[in-house]
């Protein structure tokens, strides 16, 4: 075991992941809830400390569900694919996700990628090859994937069971145990044909799993939970290989029509996606770095229903190639979002998609929204009435205000400079709401160090308390005509609270935030280790912007509808 826990571990650099989504369709709000935006949040935490950090994704291409979506629309996969990724890369760029580099595993780089790392494999022996019967669609000409079989449940004789479970009475099902098995998509009738695939012996990985997960106290309980139930069953092996059209071919003679398991090849897009960005810096290599060098901190945020593949699988897979590859030194896993109390089902529609929520909104208001409510330790609900809320109340009232009421107060009556304040001057109100605000700051850093988002926001909607009481209370609006020294110095100290605020909301409202930066008359680049500076005061006499109205009011009318659309398709 690992003496010191890993998160005490000094590294020089940080490399996160956020899943590779489905190109099978648009990202809803789930998917930012889960993966996405806790993962943005972090590094433009780092990047706001200064830390070297390459933030990794890009899209899933491969896997049956693509197949059929092709077909469906009568086009090529690769074009739907092509397709999807345009769409999922534009919206995540208008909801201010701020990849690195956002990949493809349908480009040549990860075939090569993924095709090197199974042959390292491979020829240091490490898959084991079986022989076993699969059911095979003479009709299709090709095998099918469990759940595109279906048949009578074996259990509960339920009709249209399918080859992985049966949705009736829930059992979970072998294709082979179907009674009347047949295709799913067209009802014709099935062959069990044999087949040879190639398998990595997990079981063989399994104490080195162990130690790794017993060496990271700090990983969040589920999913050190999840691992452990794994363990204890014993790890079976996995197929890395299957019978399918669209997919990397696997590299050996007599393979054709063979091709990678998804969840073998989709991890390794991790890999080719950094190979892909190294070469756009002209600096081919350097990718090594960022996965070879025990320095790097490696981070993946998942959903929850990725934890085997990241926790188990992946680093296995790490573990056997030859060469030395850096594991995980945390996996943050985030439960679900339900919607208006609902589990969501895309299937019935039952959704609020990127690209439709961004034709009508902006994206700070949801960044905010989803922040307040990830569901870090557990499910948590959406609902367009608490956004409305939220953007109301609390982006409007207690930050946007308070930001607004300062500066339109320093234009009116300082010509826009931050009036004299000083440390002389200072009166046990200002240096309570500054230190206040000051802990909050500090609580925000050790939160998100921590995974802790939504902890950390909430330390970020405090300081937007303070910094509101402490305006009331010092009273510019007063002292403006009794002791205009007094109020000069009052709003320099609430300028202070406000460049804290610039610094805890950057990574959450990063649009607003870059405003409020600007105005403020910052001079480091936010997101190459603005923190420093945003930790100094804010010295009298500088200059400061013009500001406008950062988080507009959302109305019934713009609510409602969104409101009425759920609830028909709840109905319907
Ligand atoms: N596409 C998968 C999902 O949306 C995630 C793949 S993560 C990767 O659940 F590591 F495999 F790439
Ligand atoms: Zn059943």
């Amino acid at each position: 075991m690992n003496p010191s826990p890993t998160s005490e571990r000094k590294f020089s650099r940080t490399l996160v992941t956020s899943a590779l989504p489905y190109a099978n369709g648009e990202i809803h709000l789930g998917h930012l809830a889960g993966a996405y935006l806790p993962a943005d949040i972090y590094v433009r935490y780092l990047r706001l400390r200064g830390e070297d950090v390459l933030y990794i994704c890009g899209t899933d291409e491969y896997g049956v569900p693509i197949t059929l979506t092709a077909e469906r629309q009568g086009i090529s996969p690769k074009e739907l694919v092509d397709r999807n990724h345009a769409s999922i890369r534009k919206s995540f760029a208008d909801f201010g996700m701020s990849f690195d580099n956002f990949s493809q595993t349908s480009r040549p780089i990860h075939t090569e990628t993924s095709q090197a790392f199974f042959t390292d494999l491979h020829s240091q022996g490490v898959f084991r090859q079986k022989t076993t019967e699969q059911f095979y669609s003479p009709s299709q000409q090709r095998f099918l994937a469990d759940r595109y079989i279906e048949g009578t449940c074996p259990r509960c004789n339920a009709e249209g069971a399918r080859g992985d479970q049966c949705e009736k009475c829930g059992s979970s099902l072998d294709p082979t145990e179907l009674i009347e098995p047949r295709n799913a998509q067209d009802g014709s009738p099935l062959e069990l044909r044999e087949t040879t695939h190639w398998f990595l012996p997990l079981g063989d990985f399994q104490d080195r799993l162990i130690a790794m997960i017993d060496a990271h106290p700090e990983w969040k309980d589920n999913v050190k939970q999840y691992c452990r139930g794994w363990f204890k069953d014993g790890l079976e092996d996995r197929a890395v290989t299957r019978d399918l059209g669209w997919g990397v071919q696997v590299p050996l003679p007599d393979h054709d029509g063979k091709v990678f398991y998804v969840w073998f090849e989709a991890p390794i897009g991790y890999i080719s996606s950094t190979r892909e960005w190294a070469a756009a810096q002209g600096d081919p290599e350097q990718w090594r770095k960022w996965w070879q060098d025990p320095e790097t901190r490696l981070v993946h945020f998942i959903g929850k229903d990725n934890v085997f593949f990241h926790a188990v699988m992946f680093p296995a897979m790490l573990m056997a190639h030859s060469e030395n590859y850096v594991l995980a030194d945390n996996v943050p896993a985030n439960e679900f979002l339900n919607l208006e109390g609902q589990k969501l089902s895309t299937s019935r529609g039952f959704a609020v998609w990127l690209p439709e929520y961004l034709e009508k909104f902006q994206a700070d208001p949801l960044r905010y929204t989803l922040a307040r409510n990830l569901p870090e330790t557990r499910d948590m609900n959406f609902t367009w009435e608490g956004f409305q809320a939220r953007n109301n109340n609390e982006l409007g009232n207690n930050f946007g205000n308070l930001i607004n009421r300062i500066f339109t107060f320093v234009h009116k009556y300082f010509d826009g400079v931050v009036p004299e304040w000083s440390e002389a001057m200072m009166t046990d109100l200002d240096r309570q709401a500054l230190a206040e605000v000051e802990a909050d700051l500090q609580e925000w850093a050790r939160r998100l160090g921590t995974f802790d988002v939504k902890a950390a926001v909430e330390a970020a909607f405090h300081a937007g308390q303070v910094g509101n009481r402490y305006f009331d209370e010092s009273a510019p609006f007063k002292t403006r005509k009794t002791d205009l020294e007094r109020c000069g110095h009052s709003l320099g100290v609430s300028l202070q609270i406000i460049r804290m605020l610039a610094v805890m909301l950057a990574p959450v409202v990063p649009f607003a935030m870059e405003k409020l930066w600007n105005w403020l008359g910052m001079e480091t680049a936010l997101w190459r280790g603005g923190w420093n500076e945003g930790c100094r005061p804010i010295p009298p006499g500088r200059k400061l912007g013009t500001p406008e109205i950062l988080f507009p009011r959302l109305d019934d009318e713009v609510i409602q509808p969104e409101v009425e659309r759920l609830k028909k398709l709840l109905e319907g």
